[in-house]
């Protein structure tokens, strides 16, 4: 396994995002980076930037 950062658009859901060493919040704090995050791109979740799953609920597609 490869520890280039990547970031990949699933369909219908959130952007994958793996090996990120850092993560800074839009108030410039530190977020907890983890091997794979996934970050929401329907606009729908009530954790930005995280996905929360409210795609599904609002079938959201892409
Ligand atoms: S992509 Fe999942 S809540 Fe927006």
């Amino acid at each position: 396994m490869s520890d280039t950062p990547r970031v990949t658009a699933l369909k219908d859901g959130p952007l994958k995002v793996e090996n990120v060493p850092n993560l800074t919040m839009s108030d410039g704090s530190a977020g907890e980076a983890k091997a794979a995050m996934f970050l929401c791109r329907c606009g729908h979740s009530a954790n930005k930037p995280f996905c929360d799953g409210s795609h599904k609920r609002e079938g959201w597609a892409e």
